[in-house]
């Protein structure tokens, strides 16, 4: 396993709360590069883990691991959001923990033919699983203005978006726009100077999110998260931009709440229970040192919960 791969991050904050104990089973929903499964399987050689990830390099890179750690490891290549359907295949009705460290790896990021990157030549691909329908081409290629709009407004944030969908409509009647360099050089025209690597990292996150549906497969696996989780097991999830760690907040507090009474009765009615405890009230970043030291761990913000005593099955 080559260390370039990617640098693990907040690495043993998330061991440390992932409280793990003997014999225990747990899930990394994102195996990228192995580092945090690995520190999951060393935590304690009684334990075993099921690692999962939707891109078959990650699952190439790690092989040697489920050598390394035979009887140990199961690596199965699938969408987290697919957990219940995959661990019940698996026989397993239950585990003592979960991690998300949600995103794309270094290496997802570095290798320029994916297209994640608006800083080096590559192909407008940007999708996790080959396998998938929708390129990143196809979205800028073909996609009204309208939606595109749409895309970088609700997934980017980008306040110039408007702009931006109309240049790349503008550009794309001339020529088809191709790479990821020249969808940069659009948006560099389209944007005022002072925004444009910020505008750049925006729309290519929002076409990230957009082509790997990256928001809905968060919700759908937090749900199923708490519900194949043991009384006392923790969830434990790495975002790294603030739609995702929004989504997570909101879940976590909801699951802790769980009553959808309106504010203004004074008893609950809806016989709502609470399913989770939110381990950390304000999110866990990285320490200024690892900040330093792997610049991608910048943006990284830690929740943890733990399902409550009562399994709710
Ligand atoms: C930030 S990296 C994880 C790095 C890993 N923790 C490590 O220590 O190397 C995120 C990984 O999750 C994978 N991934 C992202 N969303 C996924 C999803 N919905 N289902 C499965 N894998 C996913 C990506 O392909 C990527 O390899």
């Amino acid at each position: 396993m080559s260390k370039t791969y990617h640098k693990p991050v907040l690495l043993q904050e998330a061991i440390d709360f992932l409280a793990i104990h003997d014999n225990g089973l747990y899930v990394d929903a994102t195996l990228g590069g192995g580092g945090h499964t690995q520190a999951i399987l060393d935590a304690n050689p009684t334990n075993r883990v099921i690692s999962f990830d939707q891109d078959k390099e990650a699952i190439e890179h790690t092989l040697n691991l489920q050598k390394r750690y035979a009887g140990r490891l199961t690596i199965v290549h699938e969408n987290f959001s697919n957990l219940w359907t995959q661990l019940s295949l698996l026989r397993i009705k239950k585990i003592d923990g979960i991690l998300f460290d949600l995103g794309i790896s270094s290496h997802q990021i570095d290798f320029a033919k994916r297209g994640f990157s608006f800083m080096v030549e590559g192909d407008l691909d940007m999708r996790m699983n080959s396998n998938q329908y929708t390129t990143a081409y196809e979205v800028i290629n073909t996609f009204s203005e309208q939606r595109l709009n749409e895309i970088f407004w609700n997934f980017g944030e980008e306040r110039e978006s408007r702009k931006i969908a109309q240049a790349i409509v503008r550009e794309r009647e001339k020529r088809p726009i191709k790479t990821t360099l020249q969808l940069s050089e659009i948006i560099d025209f389209a944007t005022y100077s002072h925004q444009k690597m910020k505008a750049k990292a925006r729309i290519f996150q929002s076409l990230r999110i957009f082509i790997n549906s990256e928001l809905d497969v968060l919700k759908t696996a937090l749900k199923d998260a708490v519900r194949v989780l043991n009384p006392n097991g923790r969830m434990v999830v790495i975002s790294y931009h603030s739609l995702e760690d929004r989504i997570v907040k909101r879940f976590f507090r909801e699951e802790e709440k769980k009553c959808s009474c309106p504010e203004s009765f004074f008893v609950c009615l809806c016989s709502g229970q609470s399913t989770i405890k939110v381990i950390t009230k304000k999110p866990v970043i990285p320490t200024m040192e690892e900040m330093s030291q792997n610049p991608r761990a910048r943006s990284a913000k830690m929740r943890v919960a733990e399902k409550k005593g009562v399994n709710h099955e």
